[in-house]
């Protein structure tokens, strides 16, 4: 059987290993990588609808970008359905948290606008009914593409499969507001392979998702992070002496830690729109250690690749653990190696009395992250909650070297601009 690094050969790069003995570095409550609480008693987007993963408009060197002064992001968004009889309980009352639980079934891509990079007013669907070729349109990147307006909306395309798809279209704003147009085809561009990324067939509990198409700063060429599990049948990877790293004595045991395969893929662009992509082998796994690293992404600082990912408490691997929040990266050069940032990876986690008060974590080349809020206790035991899905409050981080500092708190979804381009 070959190892997990052995299925990637010996070029372009062999990926970076999240070690288990990183792993036992995470601590929660470590007050400078710990998520401020957020209160209970926020505020809602909207009452129409929830959102969860946010997507800021940005350009493909990361820069979040407004269009003549207006701020634009990207939302995953479903339903509110507080009189409909399938989630009216015994009692008569609207079970909310069922319907938030179901939401990743129906998610749609919706947008909103801001003058002020916060207070957002929904602009409405990207695509009419119809137009994605699958029942979920989940998480992906907006790229301003342009001084005319030109939108490239890469997505992941959802049930039947998982497929890595883009759309174009085209942001158009008046005094009053801003219009998306066009968004009516949609192109796939790829899907797991089965040799390096794991396929459907392969294990039904596959992630391949979420892409973040960049342009590298050294070497000008566009490529794209995702979301992946490394290929093979589940259950027969190996977590070896490499993916267990250097451990007390002790804590040799790996349990069923096997089942645990995540990893961050990367593309690159074999043309310049970006239509055609081939798959390189992941910059990172975490065979051993967790089995989602969700939204990968960027930020470009100090000549160093910040590389960050979301994940789970719930998709750590038998003896190692850690909060709900993001996760980060460092190297030199893009395909690595890439170091844990903190020693242990984690930037920013809940607090352990709000397991679950933000996720989907994206962090900002201003050192800003933004988050949604998922559900936040409204009593001492922290049975009753209240669900969210709306934005959270944003934190500042600064980011030094191997290290990262919560630094600073600011209001529900603030999501300022970094460059305004005026619209031709
Ligand atoms: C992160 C995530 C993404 C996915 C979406 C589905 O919150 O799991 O990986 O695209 O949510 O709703």
């Amino acid at each position: 059987m070959k190892s997990n690094t052995e299925k990637f050969g010996k070029t372009p790069h062999q990926p970076s290993l999240w070690t288990r003995a990183d792993a036992l570095k995470v601590h929660a409550d470590d007050p400078t990588t710990t998520q401020p609480l957020v209160s209970a008693d926020f505020p809602v987007l909207s009452n129409e609808v929830f959102i969860w993963d946010t997507m800021p408009l940005r350009d493909l060197d990361g820069n979040v970008t407004s269009v003549d002064g207006w701020s634009v992001i990207f939302t995953l968004t479903a339903d509110r359905h507080p009189n409909d009889p399938q989630y009216i309980d015994e009692n008569g009352n609207y079970d909310i948290t069922r319907d938030w639980n179901d939401r990743h079934g129906r998610a749609k891509m919706y947008y909103w606008f801001s003058r002020t990079g916060k207070d957002w007013e929904l602009g409405g669907r990207v695509m009419a009914e119809g137009v994605s070729p699958t029942a979920r349109e989940w998480a992906g990147t907006p790229i301003l593409l342009n001084e005319q307006g030109d939108v490239d909306l890469y997505y992941t395309a959802v049930t039947p499969g998982a497929t890595i798809v883009k759309v174009r279209g085209r942001v158009v704003t008046t005094e009053h507001g801003v219009s998306m147009v066009g968004f009516e085809k949609v192109k796939p561009l790829f899907e797991a392979d089965g040799k390096m990324y794991q396929t459907e067939a392969q294990n039904p509990f596959w992630g391949f998702r979420d892409p973040w198409p960049f342009r590298d700063p050294n070497d000008g060429k566009l490529y794209m992070l995702f979301e992946g599990n490394v290929a093979g049948e589940r259950g027969s990877h190996t977590v070896g002496e490499a993916e267990i790293g250097d451990v007390p004595p002790g804590y040799e045991d790996v349990g069923n830690s096997r089942f645990q395969t995540a990893c961050v893929g990367i593309a690159v662009a074999r043309d310049e729109d970006g239509d055609d992509w081939e798959m390189l082998p992941p910059l990172l796994t975490a065979v051993g250690v967790n089995d989602q690293t969700e939204r990968p992404h960027f930020v470009f600082q100090d000549g160093k690749y910040y590389l960050f990912t979301i994940s789970h408490t719930f998709t750590y691997a038998d003896g190692v653990t850690g909060p709900d929040g993001v996760y980060g990266f460092v190297a030199d050069s893009l395909f690595g190696p890439y170091v844990p940032l903190n020693g242990s990876g984690l930037v920013l986690g809940n607090p352990s009395s709000q397991p679950f008060q933000t996720y989907s974590h994206c962090v900002m080349p201003n050192g800003l992250v933004t988050s949604f809020i998922d559900s936040v206790p409204t009593d001492e035991s922290g049975t009753q909650i209240r669900i969210g899905g709306t934005e959270a409050p944003t934190v500042g981080i600064k980011i030094k070297g191997q290290q990262t500092f919560v630094v600073a708190e600011y209001d529900y979804g603030y999501i300022p601009p970094m460059l305004d381009v005026t619209l031709k």
